[in-house]
């Protein structure tokens, strides 16, 4: 009997991680993931419920090298999801210290311990657009090629992370790929995320919870796809005949104010009553636009997106009403 494959995804209670975990396991992996210790152990593990039975749950932290290379050694993985951050971009100008080492020293905490005990392990690198800051090709779109000039602390660090795993690569022929992942979102995005708490606080004002939804800068754009859709990229990339670098991306944009629209309009309201802007969600620097080409992924590994900015709003509108009815 063939043996299975064994992932290990840090940061499996995410977003990324739980969607990811459940993907892997319909392929017959092994699926094995990092928890980081909470003094709430209660909804910890909410995002895993559907697969809670299924997967392997281990303390670690991306910022203790010896948790890390202890897991790397029990489980044995064949593929690493490197996942694990402090992900919010606004609360990286608050904790820049703390994000920085999550991202930075996380990442190369797991490059050391495969360096240094396992050259087979193959690792996903949760790249981000947030890298590319406000540098815009010609046409509109960031690619691979695109100037890499970040605007947050958790921008820095991710594109510390980028040029490490690059650096590895090639100076240890080792299998390390970035995926270069514009935003996505599901139902299980964090509410302190800009789509999931335009559409918590529509549902909760359609529902005559609240009669308030206090926002940011409404003119930023941003390409938004579906979860779903990128943790198969991820899969993609660590499975191609060789280690490279992917944009995954849907190449269409949207406004906040877009977004904030569409959601209120599918509930049948007028978001002029409910708006009010608060200075206290703007950031020290504004990331503008985001456009991705993800051409490249698209042609090299077949990746298409399957679900559209309105069919990704409408599963998660879905979703909250379904939540709170
Ligand atoms: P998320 O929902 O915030 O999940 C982040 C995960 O990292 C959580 O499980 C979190 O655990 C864990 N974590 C935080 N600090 C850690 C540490 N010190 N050690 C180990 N684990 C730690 O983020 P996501 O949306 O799933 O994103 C997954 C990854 O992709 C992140 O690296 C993110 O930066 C990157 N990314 C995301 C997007 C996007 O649009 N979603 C786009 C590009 C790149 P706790 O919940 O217990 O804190
Ligand atoms: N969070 C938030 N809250 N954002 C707001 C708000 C608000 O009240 N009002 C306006 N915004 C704007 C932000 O200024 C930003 O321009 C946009 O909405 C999206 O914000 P977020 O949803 O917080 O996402 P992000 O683009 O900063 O970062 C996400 O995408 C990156 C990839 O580009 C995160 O998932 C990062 O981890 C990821 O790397």
């Amino acid at each position: 009997m063939k043996n299975k494959k064994r992932a290990l995804i840090t940061g499996i209670n995410g977003q990324d991680g739980s969607y990811l975990a459940e993907y892997l396991l319909s392929k017959d992996y092994e699926v094995f993931g990092t928890l980081k210790r909470n003094s709430v152990v209660e909804n910890q593990t909410s995002r895993l419920n559907n697969i809670f039975e299924n997967v392997n749950l281990e303390y670690a932290d991306l910022t203790d090298m010896s948790s890390l290379t202890r897991l790397i050694k029990q489980v044995k993985p064949t593929e690493i999801y490197n996942l694990g951050a402090q992900s919010h971009v606004k609360i990286s100008f608050d904790q820049p210290i703390y994000t920085t080492n999550t991202i930075v020293f996380g990442t190369l905490n797991l490059l050391e311990s495969i360096r240094l005990f396992d050259t087979n392990i193959r690792l996903y690198q949760a790249s981000s657009s947030e890298m590319f800051g406000n540098s815009i090709d010609g046409d509109g779109f960031q690619r691979e090629s695109t100037p890499m000039y970040p605007v947050s602390p958790y921008g820095c660090a991710k594109l510390f992370g980028y040029n490490i795993i690059r650096n590895y690569r090639h100076s240890y022929k080792l299998f390390l790929s970035n995926g270069i992942l514009f935003n996505h979102e599901s139902p299980r995005r964090g509410l302190n995320f800009v789509t999931n708490k335009v559409v918590n606080e529509a549902v909760k004002i359609k529902l005559n919870l609240s009669n308030v939804l206090e926002l940011g800068n409404l003119q930023a754009t941003r390409d938004w796809g579906h979860a779903k859709d990128y943790v198969e990229a991820m899969h993609l990339i660590l499975n191609h005949d060789k280690p490279d670098d992917f944009v995954c991306a849907t190449g269409v944009s949207h406004s906040v104010q877009d977004l904030v629209d569409y959601t209120f309009n599918k509930l049948d309201m007028d978001p002029k009553s409910y708006i009010k802007i608060n200075k206290k969600y703007l950031r020290p620097e504004e990331l503008s636009h985001l456009k991705g080409d993800s051409t490249k992924i698209r042609s090299e590994l077949g990746w298409k997106p399957n679900y559209t900015f309105e069919t990704m709003l409408d599963d998660m509108i879905e979703a909250r009403l379904k939540l709170y009815k």
